[in-house]
């Protein structure tokens, strides 16, 4: 695996990252349903900053941070955390392309963006779907802790609500 390089996602890098994002989705069904506008997907309102992993120039990796009431279970997690809704930033469109896993690149995602200043001291958190997966697994890794879960706000193409876990990170 080349050196690994993290940076700030510029608009400039867009299409290449909905060109993983693309690999991700027909390797691993995530996003469950590809977006109609895949741009606009990795662009949702609330965005507080957002990191690509490049390793030979090419995009491996991404991940945002979003304001804290976009997360499922956000008033949970802020309880749990013991601050207010606004006290969190959720971690959000954290993927590797297929051919970069298990080299450590969501782990080094992940924690610079707990170092970087778009997080403004704010509580990260997360929610997954909770399949006992790869996802599920670096976060429980990483040490963070499981607040609750239950059905997804949201449904599958079957018609179907996933089961979705809530996570609170460990600083
Ligand atoms: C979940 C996901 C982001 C993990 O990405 P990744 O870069 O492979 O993660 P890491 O390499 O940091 O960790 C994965 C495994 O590699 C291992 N690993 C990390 N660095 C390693 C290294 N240098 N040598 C050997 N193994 C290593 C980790 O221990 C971990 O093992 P585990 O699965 O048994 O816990 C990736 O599988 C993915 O994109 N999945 C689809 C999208 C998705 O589900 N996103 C999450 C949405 S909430």
């Amino acid at each position: 695996m080349p050196a690994l390089m993290i940076a700030p996602r510029h608009d400039a890098h867009l299409d290449r990252v909905a060109d993983a994002l693309r690999l991700v989705h027909e390797n691993d069904r995530y996003p469950m349903v590809w977006p109609d506008d895949p741009i606009a997907w990795l662009t949702p309102d609330g965005t507080l900053g957002a990191w690509v992993a490049l390793a030979d120039g090419e995009i491996v990796g991404h991940v945002m941070i979003v304001e804290g009431g976009k997360v499922e279970y956000a008033a949970e997690l802020a309880e749990a955390a013991k601050v207010p809704v606004t006290g969190l930033a959720g971690v959000s469109r954290l993927f590797v392309t297929p051919a970069a896993r298990g080299t450590g690149v969501a782990t080094t995602l992940l924690e610079r963006v707990e170092d970087l200043p778009p997080r403004r001291g704010r509580r990260l958190v997360l929610d997954v779907v909770d399949d006992g997966g790869p996802a599920v697994r670096l976060y429980e890794r990483l040490g963070w802790t499981r607040v609750t879960a239950g059905p997804a706000s949201w449904t599958d193409p079957s018609g179907a609500r996933p089961r979705s876990a809530a996570y609170l990170s460990p600083r």
